[in-house]
């Protein structure tokens, strides 16, 4: 039997015990009510536009670099591409209304810069906008908060063909997408983020190569990484200015907490220099502590070459909330050449991980993870809100007779949100929590295989059928 089997034998024999159960008693179990929360507290789910929409090449829109690299040959695992995917491009009046039923009151969502901005800059296109502008006043009909993020990763191409994140110009090109969209939407939109995830997009995209658009190389990564962390702060400093009265702004961050694999010296080093490059790299900038060259030496490269006069300061942004992404901690060892990251699932295969505790992303699940990440950033000077603006994890599910029972995501949740409770009990202003996903999407790399969401979706037909992890959510959040 391999792991996947395993896991999915597992599914279905907890199966047969989680359907019978009414959902309330499962919330007792729980220990937790949505009350506990508080009555202020953000329940969402979170998508991205590459992953859920489609229509890669409809009314105006040019290609992004996830456009480029998907049709690239062997850059995805499984061969697939998302111009279609999950179609919510067309599907999103239905998908929204399924949100309301399922008892959410925030849609998280990406704004594609290439439907907007089809040459990067320049002229827009009138249809794009349109396109969200029919997504957000649907959100606002229903009594949904929609959450734009206006940067999850699908860059212009155009743009990328003049060397991307890695040209300084990126930052005029980011301030004009930012004052486009803070015209087009911010009578109406009133909760924005600004990027996704930086770490995750500079370091796969721009250091090893495995996300678009395919580049490695510190010649690469250290320009990236600098000119995101200017935009970082000045995207937020345009939305401010242009929508003083009404914007609750963010940004997000991934984060895994670090623990060492012996205490030893050298281990805790190791993880210590993990902890810099994985948490550390792009908040400390922001909230105007510079780069963490102290654990880092590597980055004083930033500082010498590619850094100008002023450029420290203008990575400092006090935003209203920051957002933590969170899906599980790592663990750090010295290895013989480099740091090596236990996080996979190799490593905790090797740990006698039981294979229901490792999700369909190899990555084991670690609920205290979530709880400490909150405490570590919550922790840095002037942070004032925090919201998770993703958690969640892919299992392997099935439709059973048009009913997809996802046990160990329903435990996952569980776990986690514990966790979350008792970080805001311990005294993190959490404030939110979104899911990751609403729909199961296309997971980058690794194509349609992982499924993330709360709701199924069946790929051919493009049907969605709730997951009971949906339906755990919608009990849950119940008035
Ligand atoms: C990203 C999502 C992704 C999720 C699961 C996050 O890093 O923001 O786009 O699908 O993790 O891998």
């Amino acid at each position: 039997m391999n792991r996947r089997q395993a896991i999915q034998s597992t599914a279905a024999l907890a199966g047969s015990f989680f359907l019978p159960k009414p959902l309330a008693k499962l919330f007792l179990e729980a220990g937790f009510t949505k009350q506990d929360f508080g009555p202020n507290f953000k329940w969402g789910v979170a998508t991205a536009s590459y992953q859920i929409e489609g229509a890669w090449q409809e009314d105006g829109k040019s290609p992004s670099v996830w456009d480029t690299f998907a049709h690239g040959k062997k850059n995805i695992k499984t061969g697939e591409n998302a111009d279609v995917g999950c179609d919510f491009y067309h599907r999103y009046a239905s998908d929204l209304e399924l949100l309301k039923a399922l008892n959410f009151k925030v849609f998280r969502f990406s704004l594609g810069w290439p439907r907007l901005l089809p040459q990067g800059t320049g002229k827009a296109n009138q249809k794009g906008i349109d396109f969200y502008n029919r997504v957000i006043d649907k959100c606002l009909e229903l009594g949904l908060e929609p959450w734009p993020t206006l940067y999850h990763w699908d860059l212009p191409q155009v743009l990328e063909d003049k060397g991307g994140w890695t040209n300084r110009d990126v930052l005029n090109w980011f301030s004009e997408y930012t004052q486009l969209v803070a015209k087009s939407y911010g009578d109406r939109v009133q909760n924005w983020m600004v990027l996704n995830e930086p770490f995750a997009f500079t370091t796969l995209g721009y250091m090893v190569g495995w996300h678009a658009p395919g580049k490695k190389g510190l010649r690469n990564y250290l320009p990236a990484v600098h000119h995101t962390a200017l935009v970082q702060a000045e995207s937020g400093r345009i939305l401010r200015s242009e929508l003083p009265k009404t914007a609750n702004l963010g940004t997000t961050f991934s984060c895994s907490f670090l623990e060492p694999k012996f205490n030893a010296e050298k281990h805790v080093r190791a993880a210590k220099r993990m902890d810099a490059l994985l948490n550390r790299l792009f908040v400390e900038p922001l909230v105007g502590m510079g780069y963490p060259t102290d654990t880092l030496p590597f980055l004083r490269k930033i500082e010498e070459k590619y850094a100008q006069p002023g450029d420290m300061e203008r990575m400092k942004f006090d935003y209203d909330f920051i957002g933590i992404q969170n899906y599980f901690r790592v663990i750090g060892k010295r290895s013989f050449t480099t740091p090596v990251l236990w996080a996979n699932e190799h490593s905790a295969k090797k740990r006698h991980v039981p294979a229901d505790q490792i999700t369909d992303m190899g990555w084991e699940v670690t609920p205290d993870g979530i709880r400490q990440s909150l405490k570590q950033f919550a922790a840095y000077p002037g942070i004032k809100k925090i919201i998770v603006t993703e958690n969640g994890a892919a299992f392997p599910d099935m439709v059973e007779n048009g009913a997809v029972h996802d046990p160990l995501r329903v435990k996952f949740y569980e776990d986690y949100l514990a966790k979350v409770l008792q970080a805001k009990r311990e005294g993190v202003p959490v404030e939110g929590y979104f899911c990751w996903s609403f729909l199961d999407n296309f997971e980058w790399a690794e194509g349609f295989r992982p499924r993330f969401g709360l709701v199924y979706v069946d790929y051919e037909t493009k049907e969605r059928v709730v997951k009971d992890s949906g339906k755990w959510f919608q009990e849950f959040l119940k008035d």
